[in-house]
């Protein structure tokens, strides 16, 4: 008998077959994210979760309602919405997909900040719409980058950005052994928002970085400064953000996500001239979502053997 597993949304050709292959499937095709009901009720008799995006709470609740779940695996590298304490507590391994998404997420980060710099998202914009006429932008070029988060996709980013011809200052919990190599200095956050003149935040979501850019923070940064997140919407504090841009404290911002997320049409911050959204597409492209979804398959299949999750966040519960 195939182990039962609950998939939380669509996934990709070659990984959903392995998964079929080895495991009974109950899938949700929508529409809209399953509801909490419906996976609960699906969690009573399965043995491994594969959640698509990060749209599920795992809470306890949740563990409770699973009596017989033996792994989690998440296509994303990000898990705010694991409780991750609680899976170790229960002895469940979990599974993300760090690694394989760097290099997209890199693209669209630095593509934004391009894109917001020489405002080329405003260009097309007036070309499409009849009005042909030059936008001015900014130079990257000679210009100081700020990274809050300096972590794989954080030095990706770097490496763009210097092809570019701009400096690099990051700032992290700890300082970067490599840091030389990458030609990247490490300052204080308050360093940071002084003298960047773009500021990219790349942090993962936690209770220390929730919310951590406020009015505070944006009355630091140059009048000047181009602000990009690509990490969560909630690191940053929407209302200060829209004030910040509206009152010209700081110049534009560049955001892959956003809080609430999705962000409604009819939001405040989409009627300021000074910004560009896209919807959180850093990891979207066929290749590495192909790829999310097979590391994700692989850590469930892993986890279901009893065997090492390629990728484990608690390792301390991992099969090893
Ligand atoms: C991630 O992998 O965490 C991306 O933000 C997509 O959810």
């Amino acid at each position: 008998m195939k182990p039962k597993v609950v998939l939380t949304g669509q996934t990709w050709p070659i990984p959903y077959a392995k998964l079929q292959e080895h495991c009974d499937v109950r899938q949700w095709t929508g529409p809209g994210p399953i509801p909490r009901e419906q996976l609960l009720e699906w969690l009573e008799d399965a043995e491994g979760l594969l959640s698509v995006g990060h749209s599920i709470k795992v809470d306890e609740e949740l563990l409770s309602a699973a009596p017989k779940l033996r792994v989690i695996a998440q296509s994303g590298v990000g898990y705010d919405n694991i409780d991750v304490a609680a899976c170790t507590k229960k002895g469940i391994p979990f599974g993300n997909t760090p690694g394989v998404l760097v290099e997209a997420t890199a693209d669209l980060t630095f593509g934004i900040l391009l894109s917001a710099m020489r405002r080329i998202h405003e260009g097309w914009d007036l070309v499409r719409a009849n009005q042909w006429r030059e936008v001015m932008g900014t130079d990257l070029y000679g210009k100081t980058l700020g990274i809050y988060g300096m972590g794989d996709i954080g030095t990706a980013v770097a490496k763009r950005a210097k092809a570019s011809g701009m400096q690099i200052i990051y700032h992290n919990r700890t300082r970067k052994q490599d840091d030389d190599q990458l030609g990247a200095k490490y300052v204080s956050f308050d360093g940071l928002l002084e003298e960047a003149d773009c500021i990219v935040v790349l942090v993962p979501l936690s209770a220390q970085s929730k919310g951590m850019f406020g009015k505070q923070q944006f009355d630091r940064m140059k009048n000047t400064a181009y602000f990009v997140n690509a990490s969560r919407g909630q690191v940053v504090q929407t209302d200060a953000l829209y004030d910040a841009l509206k009152q010209n404290k700081i110049a534009y911002a560049a955001l892959d996500v956003t809080d609430p997320e999705p962000l409604p049409g009819d939001h405040p911050l989409l009627a300021l001239p000074n910004i560009l959204v896209t919807p959180h597409i850093g990891s979207a492209t066929y290749e590495t979502r192909n790829s999310m979804a097979m590391l994700a398959v692989d850590n469930l299949l892993a986890g279901l053997a009893e065997k090492p999750l390629p990728a484990c966040v608690n390792s301390s519960v991992n099969y090893i």
